[in-house]
């Protein structure tokens, strides 16, 4: 089963790639695990699962960013997971295999592997559906221009509510990504 202490392992290898390359912010990672927590507990999702998958999604998009493979980070997230899975004990075939699924449907699928993936695909949209997500990703956002990150946010912004699949995640951020909308078009004048 997996631990405490692997959990902290997976939490420390989403951070290390964020420090070294600047993307996703740490405060990113924390709120979408946060949001992936939450509603584990309130759907009955297995809640380590869940906490795994959330840290390892974008486990290597700094690095892919960086290495203008941006739309390749999935794989390479995928891949570092994979990896970084097989080096530990206590995570069992199953375990691994969920995990790592939630990692590859983490943008969204049309029929989800489990409920595990489907909470980390929804927890993964609080991040630019909320206004948490986007004050908070905003202002800790590193080296890029502002015109840029506001023409990022507004796109994810569709992108991700075209993902959202939770009935309880529609209700939270109908409304807010109504504002969303609003206040970033309001900067681009749209
Ligand atoms: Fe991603």
């Amino acid at each position: 089963m997996i631990t405490t202490n692997t959990i902290s392992k997976i939490k420390e290898l989403a951070y290390t790639d964020s420090r070294e390359n600047g993307a996703p912010s740490i405060f990113q990672i924390d709120y979408a695990t946060e949001v992936a927590t939450r509603l584990a507990d309130l759907l009955g999702a297995d809640k380590r699962i869940v906490q795994a998958g959330a840290y390892l999604m974008d486990c290597a998009l700094g690095t892919a960013y960086r290495q203008g493979k941006l739309n390749q980070h999935v794989a390479m997230s995928h891949k570092k997971a994979e990896d970084f899975l097989n080096s530990v004990t206590d995570v069992t075939e199953s375990e691994k295999g969920s995990t790592l699924n939630c990692v590859l449907e983490h943008h969204g699928v049309p029929k989800f592997s489990s409920l595990e993936s489907e909470v980390v695909c929804n927890a993964d949209c609080y991040k630019f559906l909320s206004i948490k997500g986007i004050v908070g990703g905003i202002a800790h956002m590193r080296d890029m221009e502002v015109d840029q990150l506001v023409q990022i946010f507004a796109t994810k912004a569709d992108e991700k509510w075209k993902a959202l699949s939770l009935d309880i995640c529609k209700k939270e951020l109908g409304g807010q990504y109504d504002s969303v909308k609003k206040f970033l078009g309001s900067y681009t004048g749209k």
